[in-house]
């Protein structure tokens, strides 16, 4: 395309591709501003869901939820799938780290950075993340006796 807009303009011919592709033809103040209302918006939703699914104790995740939960100072991702078995993931979201957030309308991991989802298990649905939570199932009743485990396995 430069190769046909180019010679015209040094010719001082017509072409009907330059006012096209004119390098002025980009409105930076405002395509700034945009980007910048993303930006805010971007960081004080991040801000705002945050902590807003941290519990105690896994007795506060009702069957069909997800919360996150902390030990010893790392956070995972729990569901419960049904009153016996707990799934846990990796609460840091593979692509920038991000704290994930549990769809209850879906099912799923969300990552409310960026857009990321992933399974119950921790399997990417969509991106930007490419790779998986780490995963660990547990029966509930053996949580507490395993945490050590799950830690060094997530
Ligand atoms: S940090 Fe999760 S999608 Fe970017």
């Amino acid at each position: 395309m430069a190769g046909s807009i180019i010679p015209d303009l040094i010719n001082e011919k017509p072409n009907e591709f330059a006012e096209l592709y004119k390098p002025s033809r980009c409105k930076l103040l405002k395509a700034g501003k945009v980007f910048l209302e993303e930006f805010i918006k971007g960081l004080t939703d991040y801000y705002k869901n945050k902590d807003s699914d941290i519990v105690d104790s896994i007795e506060m995740i009702a069957p069909g939820e997800g919360k996150i939960i902390e030990i010893d100072g790392s956070k995972y991702a729990v569901s419960r799938n049904n009153y016996e078995w707990l799934d846990l993931v990796s609460a840091e979201c593979t692509h920038l780290g991000c704290t994930i957030k549990w769809n209850r309308d879906e099912n799923s991991w969300d990552c409310p950075c960026h857009g990321s989802r992933f399974t119950q298990t921790g399997i990417v649905i969509n991106g930007p993340a490419n790779s998986n939570l780490n995963h660990y199932k547990i029966k509930a009743t053996e949580f507490d006796k395993y945490k050590t485990q799950i830690k060094e396995t997530l």
